[in-house]
C-alpha cells in the first residue's frame, strides 16, 4: 500500500470543556483532510487527548474523581465535540490507550537501552501549573514570578535526563536545510532564533511517583512515571506503530509489521504555544530512535474574542456548540477559515461573524443557488439546455488557484479564489439579466447559454465547497438532482452537467438572518 497523507491536531488535555480554539484547529485539520480526499490521496488524520499529567490529576482530584474516571467521563464528551464539528478523522488516540502506553513503553527502553537518558539529582524552582522546571532567569528581579506559571515550589529531586543538548548542531542544520519544517517562516524564525542564542538544556523526562502518580511509568525505574510532553509527542507515533507501520517502526517497537503506511506524518498542526515541543523535543526524540522526521509543523495562531483573551473566568468565550446551534456547521467552519490566515492571531466578533454570514454565505453562493435553479425552472423547466463553455476559462482559473492554495495548506487563499467565482457568476447574472433576455424569443438561445452557465458554475462550487462547509455543498448537490456520493476534485472539469438533465428546486442553502445586531 502507498504511503498515506498522515496529518493530526495537537492533543487536547482533559482538564476542561472544549472552546474555540480546540474547534479551530480541528476545523483546519478536517478542510485540509477533505481536500487531500478530494484529490485522490489516501489520507490518515489523527486527533485525540492528552491525559496524563499533573493538570489531568489536579483536575480530577478537584471533582473527586479518579484519574482514570475522570478522564473516560470527559473523552465520552471531547468525542461528541468533535463529532458534532464534522470531522472526518480516521482515529482517536487517548493517552491512556493500551496502544498508546505499549508504544511508550517501547520508545523509553529503547532509548534508554541505546544510553540517552541519565539519573540526576536537581535542586531548584518549579511551576505546578506548566509543569515544568524554572531558572533563576525566570524569576521578576523582586523574587515574585509571572502569573502564567502559576504555583512555583522549590523542588529537591532525582530525576531521569534526555541527551538533548548534544544534538543542537544537528537540529540547526537539519532546520536551516528544511525551511518546510516549520511553517509560516515567523515561527520557523523564532525557534532558529532560539537555537542559535542559546545552549539547549538536557530535558528531564520523568516525574516521581511519590509526587505524580498519573503517567507511564519508567519500564527501568518504578519510582517514576514519564513526563506528560514525552508522552503526548509520542501518540503520533503510537497510532501508525500499533497498526503495523514499518516507516514507523512498527517491528522495532515490538508491533508485526502490516501494510499500513502512514509515518513520516506530512502536518503536525498546532498552536503557536507548543511550537519548541514539536520543534526541538519531537525531532530529537526521533532522531535519537532512528525514525524518520515529519514533514511539517503547520503552525496557527490564537483566537481572542472582542480583543481580549478567552476566559472561562470572566465569561469572554465563544461556545461551538451555541454558534452552530444557531448559524449552522457550515456558517462556523467558514467563518473560522475566512477570517483568519494560518499563522497570526485572530479576533472573533459577533457582528463580523453576522456580516460574513450574509454578505459572503446567503448573499454568495446561497444566492447564486437560489438564482440558478429558479431561473432554470422558471424558464425552462427546470431541463439543462444545451452546454455552454462561455464562463469555462474564468472557472478553470479559479480551479486551479484554488487547487494550489489548498495543496499548500493556503486555506483562506483558497476560498478567496472560490469566491472571485461566486462573485463572477453572480456579476454575469446581472450582465446578462435573463429575466430580460426571457421575454425576448429571439434571445432564447442566449438564454440557454446563461442558464447553463450558471448552473455548471454551481456544480463545479459544490465540489470545490466540498472540504470546507461538507453539507451546504451535498445540499448543492442535491438540489442539482445529482446523485449523493464523495465528490473528487476531477468532477471541477467543465462540462458535467448534462444537456436534458432535470435539476430540483431551490431551497436556501444559508437563510438570511436578520441584520439588526441581537
Ligand atoms: N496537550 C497539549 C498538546 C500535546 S500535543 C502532543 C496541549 N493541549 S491544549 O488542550 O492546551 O491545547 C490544544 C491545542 O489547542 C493547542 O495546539 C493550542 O495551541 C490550541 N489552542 C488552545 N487555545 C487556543 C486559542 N485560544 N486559539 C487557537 N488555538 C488554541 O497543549
Amino acid at each position: 500500500m502507498s504511503k498515506r497523507f498522515y496529518l493530526t491536531t495537537a492533543i487536547d488535555y482533559v482538564n476542561g470543556a472544549p472552546h474555540l480554539g480546540h474547534a479551530y484547529e480541528k476545523v483546519i485539520a478536517d478542510v485540509i483532510a477533505r481536500a487531500r480526499r478530494s484529490m485522490g490521496e489516501e489520507v490518515f488524520f489523527l486527533t485525540g487527548l492528552d491525559e496524563h499529567g499533573q493538570k489531568v490529576e489536579q483536575a480530577a482530584e478537584a471533582e473527586g474523581r479518579d484519574p482514570q474516571t475522570y478522564c473516560d467521563a470527559l473523552a465520552v464528551q471531547w468525542r461528541e465535540f468533535v463529532q458534532n464539528l464534522g470531522i472526518s478523522n480516521d482515529d482517536f488516540i487517548r493517552t491512556t490507550d493500551a496502544r498508546h502506553k505499549a508504544v511508550v513503553t517501547a520508545v523509553l527502553n529503547r532509548l534508554h537501552q541505546a544510553g540517552h537518558f541519565y539519573k540526576a539529582g536537581y535542586e531548584g524552582w518549579y511551576s505546578v501549573k506548566e509543569e515544568t522546571f524554572l531558572t533563576d532567569k525566570d524569576q521578576n528581579p523582586d523574587g515574585t514570578w509571572d502569573p502564567r506559571w502559576g504555583q512555583v515550589v522549590r523542588l529537591k529531586e532525582e530525576n531521569w535526563y534526555f541527551r538533548l543538548k548534544e544534538h543542537q548542531d544537528w537540529l540547526l542544520q537539519y532546520l536551516d536545510a528544511h525551511p518546510e519544517f516549520i511553517q509560516p517562516a515567523t515561527r520557523r524564525n523564532e525557534i532558529l532564533g532560539f537555537l542559535r542564542s542559546q545552549p539547549l538544556e538536557d530535558l528531564c523526562i520523568s516525574r516521581p511517583k511519590a509526587r505524580l502518580s498519573w503517567g507511564i511509568p519508567l519500564p527501568f525505574d518504578p519510582d517514576y512515571v514519564s513526563y506528560v510532553w514525552f508522552d503526548a509527542l509520542i501518540n503520533y507515533l503510537s497510532v501508525p506503530v500499533s497498526r503495523g507501520d514499518a516507516g514507523a517502526m512498527a517491528p522495532e517497537l515490538g508491533q508485526p509489521a502490516t501494510d499500513f503506511a502512514a509515518w513520516p506524518a506530512d502536518l503536525h498542526i498546532i498552536g503557536k504555544d507548543i511550537v519548541k515541543f514539536h520543534a526541538v523535543y519531537w525531532p530529537i526524540m526521533l532522531k535519537a530512535l532512528g525514525a524518520p522526521l515529519p514533514r511539517t509543523l503547520l503552525v496557527h495562531g490564537w483566537w481572542q474574542k472582542d480583543g481580549q483573551k478567552l476566559s472561562k473566568s470572566t465569561g469572554n468565550v465563544v461556545d461551538p456548540a451555541a454558534v452552530t446551534g444557531e448559524w449552522g456547521l457550515d456558517a462556523f467552519r467558514y467563518y473560522l477559515i475566512r477570517e483568519l490566515a494560518i499563522g497570526p492571531d485572530g479576533n472573533w466578533t459577533d457582528e463580523g461573524f453576522r456580516a460574513r454570514y450574509n454578505a459572503e454565505l446567503a448573499n454568495g453562493p446561497g444566492n447564486l443557488l437560489n438564482r440558478a435553479l429558479n431561473m432554470l425552472n422558471k424558464y425552462r423547466g427546470g431541463q439543462v439546455p444545451a452546454a455552454s463553455r462561455e464562463l469555462e476559462s474564468d472557472t478553470a482559473q479559479a480551479v486551479a488557484a484554488a487547487r494550489s492554495s489548498l495543496e499548500a495548506s493556503d486555506l483562506q487563499d483558497a476560498l478567496v479564489a472560490i469566491w472571485n467565482l461566486v462573485n463572477r457568476a453572480n456579476l454575469y447574472v446581472e450582465q446578462t439579466a435573463p429575466f430580460r433576455l426571457a421575454k425576448d424569443p429571439a434571445q432564447s438561445a442566449r438564454l440557454d447559454e446563461v442558464l447553463y452557465n450558471l448552473v455548471e458554475i454551481c456544480r463545479i462550487l459544490a465540489v470545490m465547497l466540498n472540504p470546507f462547509v461538507p453539507a451546504a455543498s451535498a445540499k448543492i448537490w442535491a438540489q442539482l438532482n445529482l446523485p449523493a456520493g464523495e465528490l473528487p476534485w476531477s468532477l471541477t472539469a467543465w462540462g458535467g452537467l448534462q444537456p436534458g438533465h432535470q435539476v430540483g428546486a431551490p431551497q436556501p442553502l444559508f437563510p438570511r438572518k436578520d441584520l439588526a445586531p441581537k
